[in-house]
């Protein structure tokens, strides 16, 4: 028998309804804020994910699904999508039109991490880009949105925001970081040591709790934000407090792609384990400029649907839809061209075996149908059909032909 492979897996019964749901929802939700649906492939030039996940970032540098095709290009299986969206945004020269353009997505990632709770090689994301709108304005309403789908999907959160700053402040901020970085470094873990070269504000992200005790005074870069910077962000704090809407701020939040400037933010829930980010993102204004585009300013998130199939509570299942059935077999005949006609509006299930009554009405009772419609030898003698409603109980005869 062959498996899927390590960290990967198939999506079948409940699980697979749990998935079409959270989707649904999401889609319903993202199209009231405008987003409209973007498919990019999944395989891409390595060279995207390079230049806009980063170098440094653990995806680009240990978890690519990265492989030489048969015409020797160098390409790799999405890490995420951001990255395809931003290159298809240019492609398409939609980075000269001057609105604003919103686009939403959802479909496999592929990451080559150790597989764990909540943490797998191939998982999917629903995600969703603003492109055009440079205001802090939009960083709230992009929080809001994820927030109302979680809320309609009955999933509860933890709210985590940040900034990471701008061209102008970002840079000094690096030059201090990597000077207290450098004094402590003795004591610090191995991969912080090399990220204090590579990229020393995921320094701030890592989880051993020795480092993180040593971590605790260095220089944050919240207090030392340029004016607009820090303006953008106490405005994005003012809105989410008018909203009533909870958060902490969170120094430490730098996220693992190296894309963001500005808001970044985190959801998370405390009720999956230690994988606990439920969704992520920000504003990255330089990225369409770095993938060759016009410069425009950019805000986006993904939300990891595993994750959310976790915690999803499911409305009641209600009955629907018809069962169709026969006692007598010349009478499928008929059943086929009805069949056709009520699939025109409503789920329809056809029985082709003909079977005593009890065999029908139990197989409609186990699918969830709302009208068992059964057609006798009485009934297939004179052109009716016997129709039960299996929530009100109600029965009748009808003409075939007013069904
Ligand atoms: P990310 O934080 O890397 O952001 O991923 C978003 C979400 O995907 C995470 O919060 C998590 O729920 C889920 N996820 C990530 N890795 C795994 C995994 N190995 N197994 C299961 N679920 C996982 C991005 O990917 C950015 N592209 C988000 C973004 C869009 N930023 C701006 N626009």
């Amino acid at each position: 028998m062959i498996n899927p492979l390590r960290g990967m897996k198939d999506l079948t019964f409940e699980d697979s309804a749990r998935f079409v749901y959270i989707i649904t929802t999401a889609i319903e939700i993202s199209k009231r804020y405008g987003y409209e649906y973007i498919e990019t492939p999944i395989l891409e030039e390595t060279a995207l994910f390079r230049r806009s996940v980063g170098e440094s970032s653990d995806i680009v540098g240990k978890e690519m699904y990265q492989f030489e095709d048969k015409g020797g290009n160098d390409v790799c299986m999405r890490p995420e999508g951001t990255a395809g969206v931003v290159r298809a945004f240019v492609s398409a020269k939609l980075d000269r039109q001057p609105s604003t353009q919103k686009f939403y997505y959802y479909g496999p990632m592929f990451r080559y991490e150790r597989p764990q709770k909540g943490r797998l090689r191939e998982f999917h994301q629903f995600g969703c880009e603003s492109f055009g709108e440079a205001s802090v304005y939009e960083d709230f309403t992009i929080i809001s949105m994820i927030a109302q789908i979680f809320d309609a999907l009955g999933i509860g959160y933890e709210l985590q925001i940040n900034s990471l700053g701008c061209e102008n402040c970002m840079p000094p901020y690096k030059e201090n970081l990597v000077a207290f970085l450098t004094d402590i470094k003795e004591a610090l873990c191995e991969d912080c040591n090399r990220r204090i070269v590579t990229n020393p504000i995921r320094v701030l992200d890592c989880k051993n709790t020795n480092c993180q005790a040593l971590l605790q005074d260095t220089p944050k870069l919240i207090e030392n934000l340029c004016t607009e910077c820090d303006s953008d962000f106490s405005k994005l704090k003012d809105l989410l407090n008018n909203a009533n809407m909870s958060y902490e701020v969170d120094t430490n939040l730098v996220r693992g792609l190296d894309y963001y400037n500005k808001a970044a933010f985190e959801f998370v829930s405390n009720d999956i384990g230690a994988q606990s980010a439920i969704a992520g993102g920000g504003r990255y204004d330089k990225l369409v400029e770095y993938l060759d585009g016009r410069a425009t300013p950019a805000v986006g998130f993904a939300m990891g649907v595993e994750r959310m199939m976790e915690l999803v509570q499911m409305p009641e299942p209600s009955r629907g839809g018809i069962y169709l059935g026969t006692m007598s077999p010349e009478a499928i005949d008929t059943l086929l061209p009805l069949a056709k006609s009520k699939r025109l509006r409503e789920q329809v299930t056809v029985e082709y075996q003909a079977k005593k009554l009890k065999a029908h009405l139990k197989a409609a009772d186990k699918i969830g149908a709302k009208v068992a419609a059964i057609i006798g030898e009485d009934e297939f003698a004179n052109g009716t059909i016997w129709v039960k409603d299996l929530e009100s109980k109600e029965e009748k005869t009808i003409p075939v032909e007013e069904f």
